[in-house]
């Protein structure tokens, strides 16, 4: 039985005919390479965060005060890391965070369609962004076999709404991510510095330019006056949600709605309860506020709340030590945000399949180490805190 672990025997074969990975294995050369590669504007865009970026920084060093305990004496030679979701069996318990800028992360404009490629190869979930440079049809008519989730930033417009998440449904997307946080941008002094929004600039508004309802408000197509086009989508940006719209958003669809953004223990309870499917523990990288509390050290009392429903994680994961940490925690699947927008800058979707492979063979090999053949053993064994 294969293994994500065996992606090392691969690179230690091809190095015996001394051929070196062509992208690196770990996150501070990725970065690195990635810096080099980007365009500034979208480096910083990608990179920043709100405020000092003290949190997006708490959110990747905190992790280091969670440690995993070895055991001993367990037949580690068979691992399933798989994951059972929304009637689904994924293979990985990884998938990729919507990131926004996706379509700007890849030379030719179109990283939506590698990151959906990427999907493709690996098996790993994409979140689809609202914001893409691709309509999300084309991007999930590229994801292969492996399911989508699509992310909706919920437009003021409810008949926009309505017709951005019918679209995905027909798509053939599995889930409908809805994220609380982003009804305005956070203060992201790097982007400020520069004055830079892409979406201001015309960027990732395809979803928006393809939609018969917002050609219908706008009153002409958005290719005839691009600047009316993207004034129309900032007249519609940013839908304030309050519990009161679940049942609305509930409405729109009969797939799965996992709401993002999710992290006090009480709001986990109300989502659920209020009929959301799953929750989202994320602070959104720690773009969008600057609070100072990890994410990941608010994971286990949102898993607590949410009783056995299902919790996606994300902000912070640098490395296949971290997605161990997060399902022991109990994390049901964990996001990349940041690492898979950096392979996709040096290497498009063969860049961001190489980081997803390299994340997840990091966590089979220290699961096989450290002696959990599954997820439920993980999960059962739990994290330390160490500091
Ligand atoms: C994001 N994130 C995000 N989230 C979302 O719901 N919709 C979006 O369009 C975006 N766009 C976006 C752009 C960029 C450049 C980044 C870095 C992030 C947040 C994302 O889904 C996830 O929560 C974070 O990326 C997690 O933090 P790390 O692990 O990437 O630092």
């Amino acid at each position: 039985m294969p293994h994500f672990g065996d992606y090392q025997h691969e690179i230690y074969s091809a190095g015996l005919s001394g051929t070196v990975p062509r992208f690196p294995v770990d996150f501070a050369t990725l970065e690195a390479r990635a810096q080099a590669a980007m365009p500034p504007s979208v480096l910083k865009y990608v990179q920043g965060g709100c405020g000092d970026e003290h949190t997006q920084r708490a959110n990747a060093e905190a992790f280091r005060h969670w440690g995993i305990v070895p055991r001993m004496m367990v037949d580690c030679t068979a691992r399933d890391l798989s994951v059972k979701l929304f009637g689904m069996t994924l293979p990985s318990p990884v998938f990729m965070a919507p990131i926004g800028v996706t379509g700007l992360c890849t030379q030719d404009g179109h990283g939506d369609l590698a990151a959906a490629r990427a999907a493709a190869r690996t098996g790993v979930p994409l979140t689809v962004s609202t914001l893409t440079n691709d309509p999300l049809e084309e991007v999930a008519a590229a994801m292969g076999d492996t399911p989508g989730f699509f992310q909706l930033y919920t437009p003021r417009d409810p008949e926009l709404a309505a017709s951005l998440v019918q679209r995905a449904e027909a798509a053939g997307y599995k889930a409908i991510v809805v994220t609380l946080d982003t009804w305005v941008t956070g203060w992201r002094p790097r982007d400020l510095n520069d004055a830079n929004f892409p979406q201001l600039r015309g960027h990732v508004l395809q979803n928006y330019f393809s939609d018969p309802r917002f050609r219908v408000m706008l009153g002409r197509a958005p290719e005839e006056d691009l600047r009316a086009a993207v004034m129309a989508w900032a007249g519609t940006f940013g839908k304030v949600l309050t519990w009161a719209d679940v049942p609305w958003l509930r409405s729109l669809t009969t797939l799965p709605i996992v709401l993002k953004g999710i992290c006090h223990p009480e709001d986990a309870r109300r989502a659920l309860g209020e009929g959301a499917d799953a929750v989202y523990c994320s602070n959104h990288g720690g773009r969008q506020a600057n609070g100072g509390i990890a994410a990941i050290d608010l994971l286990p009392g949102v898993v607590e709340a949410a009783d056995g429903a299902p919790v996606l994680f994300d902000s912070g994961i640098r490395s296949g030590t971290d997605v161990a940490k997060a399902l022991a925690l109990g994390a049901t699947l964990v996001g990349v945000g940041r690492p898979y927008s950096y392979g996709l800058a040096i290497g498009g979707a063969e860049g961001a399949a190489h980081v997803l492979r390299a994340i997840l063979a990091e966590a089979d090999l220290l699961m096989a180490v450290d002696g959990f053949p599954s997820i439920a053993a993980l999960r059962d064994a739990g994290a330390v805190r160490t500091g």
